[in-house]
């Protein structure tokens, strides 16, 4: 099949050019709203000639800078390669690349980090300023103008609507057979004309299988078939199956209990490693007819779907290692039905999340003994992704998790702290904490009883007397007694990593 056949709209085949051509019509000082969810439907080749176009730029003396809206992290031909070139301004709502992290730790590069079902609504108010340019890619467009999305659909809609200039990338590595997989709802609006969003199922669809555009703002389409790029998954190890295998247990617990169905609530499953290996023990586990109401599909949703154990999975992108994009790709058609994809103003919605009752699932950074989540900052200041979806769904979910190993570099660091260095998620959203110890299930504790069931259950054997000891000595020396605190050495532990190199006393 090849690129030209997927623009089947004659009118806007004439708008086809090169990438370094349409990177010209960008002005330095744009805001631009890419498309782009972890790795997915992100486009590749305008942002790498707009890079290449920066650099050219200031060697002539021209500095050229632009500001950078997304749906969330995307690819090194975007965000590696404007970071590189030094070319982006502001940046939102979500970063994971490693050289963008560097320019914003530095303080090159504003950062403004985000809910992620907040971005597109914020930028209807206003406030934001104008969005000048999108720059969408896209599976297909139409013979009536209208747009298949690809592989993530992010904050898409909202760009097309609200960008004075369009272009789209259509990119033919993405899955003909992507088409009929979204449900675009155009249903939204800003208070006071908000109406309830009439989805009460996972799999209830909406809203539009395509984007409409008024073709007159698309300034330029440029082809390509480059794949999306999304780092591969490490194989569970051992302290990811012991995490999966407490979270198991504490389901099978809660059916046992009649507090959860046989076949739970949607499932929403956050980033990386973890999350995927929780994902994995799902698969050899007897929960059945699961669903999943999540923000991103990962390797171990495809293969809960391909066991038949998940019925259904809502999500706003895919988050795939190369070989099971490429294995989704080949059979996409298989999928219909089963996987939907939205946008994450609505795959993240808190009205939703609330409803469908999800279980939320999320990693960490770290968790203190009162069970406030950091889920962004190392030692308190340097930015590592961002919340993500974490507090969209982590506020609103039926039960609200959060997972780590209990200890980082090697042993130098605990995940469990007296206080955590930044707070992302406070004790009132956070109700189960794992780590390979164990899990703390805090529903219903007061501060004090979370403390001990945090440092029994989840402390490392190598932090767990330092943290009895200091909430012994906290309990005698605090101020009040509700949520025991010294003040001097609550973030000490952190200040002692700075310093030192490890969190443990010499
Ligand atoms: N203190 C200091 N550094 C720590 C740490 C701690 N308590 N815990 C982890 N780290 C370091 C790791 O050593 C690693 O460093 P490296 O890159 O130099 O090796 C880095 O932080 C990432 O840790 P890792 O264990 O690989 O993290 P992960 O892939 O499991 O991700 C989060 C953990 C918290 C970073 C990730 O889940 C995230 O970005 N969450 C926020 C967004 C979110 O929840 N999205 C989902 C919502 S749908």
């Amino acid at each position: 099949m090849s690129v030209q056949s997927r623009i089947r709209n004659e009118a806007l085949r004439a708008k086809v050019m090169s990438a370094e051509e349409a990177a010209r019509l960008i002005p330095s000082g744009s805001t631009i709203g890419m498309s782009g969810f972890t790795g997915a439907g992100y486009p590749k080749q305008v942002p790498t000639a707009l890079a290449a176009r920066i650099e050219a730029e200031r060697a002539r003396g021209a500095p050229f800078r632009i500001r950078v809206w997304t749906g969330a992290s995307t690819g090194p031909e975007l965000d590696g390669a404007l970071a590189k070139a030094d070319g982006i301004e502001f940046r939102l709502p979500y970063n994971s690349d490693p050289i963008a992290r560097e320019k914003i730790n530095s303080g090159q590069m504003q950062y403004l980090d985000m809910h992620l079902s907040q971005v597109a609504p914020v930028a209807w108010q206003g406030f934001l300023g104008p969005l000048d340019v999108a720059v969408i890619e896209v599976a297909a467009i139409r013979e009536d103008g209208t747009l298949v999305p690809s592989s993530s659909v992010g904050n898409n809609k909202t760009w097309l609507e609200r960008a004075d200039k369009i272009i789209l990338e259509v990119n033919s590595w993405q899955s003909e057979a992507l088409e009929g997989m979204h449900d675009i709802y155009y249903g939204t609006a800003l208070p006071p004309n908000r109406v309830p969003i009439p989805l009460v199922r996972p799999d209830d669809r909406i809203g539009a299988a395509t984007f409409h555009v008024d073709p007159a703002r698309i300034i330029a389409i440029v082809e390509t078939d480059t794949p999306d790029r999304n780092a591969p998954f490490s194989p569970p190890d051992e302290s990811s199956k012991a995490i999966a295998g407490h979270l198991l247990e504490f389901f099978a617990h809660e059916v046992k209990m009649g507090r959860l169905p046989p076949s739970l609530l949607p499932l929403q499953s956050g980033v990386g490693n973890i999350a995927n290996a929780v994902l994995a023990g799902l698969v050899d586990s007897p929960f059945e007819n699961l669903t999943a109401y999540t923000e991103v599909l990962q390797d171990g949703m495809l293969d809960l779907l391909d066991s038949g154990k998940l019925r259904v999975a809502s999500c706003t992108a895919f988050s795939l290692s190369p070989e099971a994009a490429e294995r989704l790709n080949r059979a996409m058609a298989d999928y219909r039905g089963r996987i939907i994809l939205r946008p994450q103003e609505i795959s993240n919605h808190p009205e939703l999340v609330r409803r469908l009752g999800c279980l939320a699932m999320n990693g960490m950074i770290e968790a203190d003994m009162y069970g406030n989540v950091n889920s962004t900052h190392i030692m308190g200041s340097r930015i590592q992704n961002g919340i993500g979806g974490s507090g969209d769904f982590a506020r609103n979910a039926f039960i609200s998790i959060f997972m780590a190993p209990s200890v980082a570099k090697g042993g130098k660091i605990s995940t469990i702290v007296p206080h955590v260095s930044h707070v992302d998620h406070i004790t009132q959203d956070v109700q189960v904490v794992v780590t390979d110890q164990g899990l703390a299930d805090l529903r219903g504790l007061s501060p004090k009883q979370r403390a001990k069931v945090i440092i029994e259950n989840c402390a490392h054997p190598l932090y767990k007397p330092l943290l009895k000891d200091y909430f012994e000595r906290a309990k005698a020396g605090s101020y009040g007694l509700q949520t025991p605190m010294l003040l001097n050495e609550a973030l000490s532990w952190h200040q002692r990593f700075v310093e030192t190199g490890s969190m443990l006393p010499a």
